[in-house]
């Protein structure tokens, strides 16, 4: 009913009486009273003028289902969002709703996680009401070896809608960070269910510092607000996101991955650098020459002998 009554208010240009609302949605003024009371409790600005009704002034800056999905044009991804305001990390919760079988395309989001998770083992600082924090459910028909192309295809889709939408020029640390300049800005976190040969389903996790403040993050991090000092309003980015990831995921399986990784090659900053990779207990420095058709990163050592890594920290030098 809240969704609906939000719905009415956005596509209805200057006031609507309550009479009127109650009659669209064939229930009692009361009930429209308490459910606008308890939108405006949610950081609706919701005006009511005697004699002409309700108008809807401002919408919060949440990352409430109905919000992502209202003007929202993909066909798969986002189509069901579960929402959380506090989670610990929704990396978990997508991946026990990918272990109950919930369809390609669902969403997990907070507002904040208590636990949230990053690459090899490290933590996300996930503040409330600043970032983005979700977690995408895919079916993709792959092998488990071909699951590294969704890595570096999440990163392509994430920095060009950072770019298009914020005007913010972030590159593409290999493999899938997101920087301005040195300092990093968003991260992708992928895992995955699979038997030897099949992938059951990946679920691709995405944070990124959009309204943080400096003291707010882990040091060598920024935010958008930091970067372009002015707040972004978290909805239509993250809408953008899910858009430009769904273009991405369809253009690999019409084109292939080599689609993704022209367009990887043209984002990176990793790519003719001096760089350190660490893996485990070793390692080495070189430039980074190329990535591979797996998404490896090529690197070539001092004495011109090429390695490839398929995992490990990169660190620019
Ligand atoms: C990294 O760069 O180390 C990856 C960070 C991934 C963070 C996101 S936030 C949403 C999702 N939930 C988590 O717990 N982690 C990912």
């Amino acid at each position: 009913m809240k969704n609906k009554i939000i719905q009415i208010l956005k596509s209805h240009d200057g006031h609507m009486s309550g009479e009127e609302m109650s009659q669209k949605l064939k229930v009692s003024r009361a009930a429209i009273w308490k459910n606008v009371e308890e939108l405006r409790h949610q950081g609706y600005e919701i005006l009511a003028v005697p004699n002409l009704g309700y108008r809807l002034a401002s919408c919060p800056d949440k990352l409430f289902p109905s919000e992502i999905q209202c003007g929202l044009k993909t066909k798969i991804l986002g189509k069901k969002i579960i929402y959380f305001d506090s989670v610990q990390s929704t990396m978990e919760e997508a991946f026990r709703l990918g272990m109950e079988g919930s369809e390609e395309g669902t969403v997990v989001c907070a507002e904040g996680q208590t636990k949230g998770k990053g690459r090899l083992g490290r933590s996300w600082m996930s503040p409330k009401g600043k970032g983005i924090y979700m977690s995408i459910i895919l079916r993709p028909n792959m092998s488990p070896g071909q699951a590294s192309q969704l890595t570096l295809l999440s990163a392509v889709a994430l920095c060009e809608s950072v770019r298009r939408v914020t005007g913010v020029q972030a590159t593409i640390k290999w493999p899938n960070d997101l920087l301005v300049g040195k300092k990093k800005l968003a991260g992708i976190l992928t895992e995955l269910n699979a038997e030897m040969d099949r992938v059951w389903f990946v679920v691709v996790g995405v944070g990124i510092n959009v309204n943080t403040s400096l003291h707010a993050l882990p040091e060598g991090s920024t935010s958008l607000k930091v970067e372009a000092k002015q707040s972004f309003l978290r909805v239509a980015l993250m809408q953008d996101i899910l858009e430009s990831f769904e273009q991405w995921y369809e253009r690999l399986a019409i084109q292939g991955f080599k689609a993704v990784t022209k367009r990887w090659r043209e984002l990176s900053s990793t790519l003719g650098r001096r760089v350190c990779i660490h893996n485990g207990e070793k390692s080495l420095e070189g430039e980074a020459v190329d990535i591979n058709e797996f998404g490896a990163l090529i690197i070539c050592n001092d004495d011109g002998v090429k390695m490839t890594h398929m995992a490990g920290d990169v660190v620019e030098v």
